[in-house]
């Protein structure tokens, strides 16, 4: 498939317009993001309907990008995910194409070709930009002219926090009630440059995680004596978030969202057996955020299922923060990214057939 597809500047906003070269192939971009109020438990398995909303941030510097192409008259899809077949992630991806087909009412197979430009095993949410960008990117191949939130939805389907990195900045996911899971989708609360706060990542293993987070939720709801409050406390921490938020507010976000992080963990934590996704090092990073917290740098942490520990702050921070957490032994290396776009449109191929 030609890589030259893309753009040399994919970020470039005029590229959302400039649609309209052909239809069935189309390349995407979407970026990863990191939840501040967590997502852990689903209230159905088969729609991927969270048990609680989240509140997340979209990342800018990492990417994911994704082209798609149906070929009428193909019987199998053909997945390469940076450079590589794997069977599992394979299956992920044509029961999304599959989705896609549906609402397009064709059979086609379809070619994906799609690229991380960060480290695939990192624990940054590459199935969050991964299938956003596979949902973006096939929905504009086959024309089917959804919005943002219907595209929140279908990515949704495909990988939970993948409905989140459809928008940009500041994002919430709702629960919803209804059992269809019309009403859970993504909703903006604030864009990337109404408040530009940095992001570094450190990694602490690049080993690839033993428990996935479906089966870690799945496992954590059976079995965690905690799992009846994490539900009831989660609306609470997404007002506070979502006002904290919308006021600007730096301490009330580090306190709600370092609250939401351990509380998941503790979750976790107390399911039978229980799931213990840190490391040495993910430890002593949290100390070393609260230590420049207590310093005055205004930092907090957040972890998701794995060991990499993502430190949000003040642009005035970031090199401080970077500095500090590179010093820690186990730290492999220290990402860095301030906070971006939704997914988007970056090309759009001709019909070759
Ligand atoms: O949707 P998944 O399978 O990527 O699960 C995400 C789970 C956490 O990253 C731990 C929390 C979150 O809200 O992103």
């Amino acid at each position: 498939m030609p890589t030259t597809l893309y753009p040399a500047k994919s970020m470039n906003p005029e590229l959302r317009t400039t649609a309209a070269l052909g239809k069935f192939h189309a390349a995407a971009q979407a970026q990863p993001n990191i939840a501040l109020v967590k997502y852990w438990g689903k209230r159905d398995v088969v729609l991927n309907l969270p048990t609680t909303g989240s509140i997340s941030i979209t990342l800018d510097s990492l990417w994911t990008r994704t082209e798609v192409r149906f070929v009428p008259g193909q019987a199998h899809d053909r997945v390469s995910l940076n450079g590589r077949s794997d069977a599992a992630e394979t299956k992920r991806v044509v029961a999304c194409l599959d989705l896609l087909r549906q609402r397009a009412a064709v059979d086609w197979g379809a070619e994906v070709d799609s690229r991380n430009n960060f480290p695939t095993a990192a624990g940054l949410a590459s199935s969050a930009s991964g299938f956003a960008a596979l949902v973006r990117a096939g929905a504009q191949a086959l024309d089917l002219g959804l919005d943002e939130t219907e595209l929140s939805m279908l990515a949704r389907r495909c990988s939970g926090s993948a409905t989140r990195s459809i928008f940009g900045g500041y994002v919430e996911w709702t629960r919803g009630r209804l059992a269809d899971g019309s009403d859970s989708v993504a909703l903006p609360l604030l864009p990337a440059d109404a408040w530009p706060l940095r992001v570094a990542v450190a990694v602490t293993s690049i080993a690839a995680k033993q428990i996935g987070s479906s089966e870690g939720m799945r496992h954590t709801a059976q079995s965690s004596p905690f799992q009846a409050s994490w539900v009831a406390t989660q609306p609470a921490d997404l007002t506070t978030a979502r006002n904290a938020i919308l006021a600007r507010d730096f301490d009330a976000l580090a306190l709600v969202s370092e609250h939401s992080c351990l509380k998941m963990h503790a979750l976790a934590l107390a399911a039978q057996p229980g799931l213990l996704y840190w490391n040495g090092a993910t430890v002593e990073c949290m100390h070393c955020v609260r230590t420049l917290r207590r310093q005055g740098v205004p930092v907090f942490f957040t972890i998701d299922a794995g060991p990499q520990l993502k430190a949000v702050c003040a642009p005035s921070a970031i090199g401080q923060v970077k500095a500090a957490l590179r010093e820690i032994p186990g730290v492999l290396h220290v990402l860095d990214s301030g906070l971006g776009a939704g997914a988007c449109v970056i090309a759009i191929g001709a019909l070759e057939a």
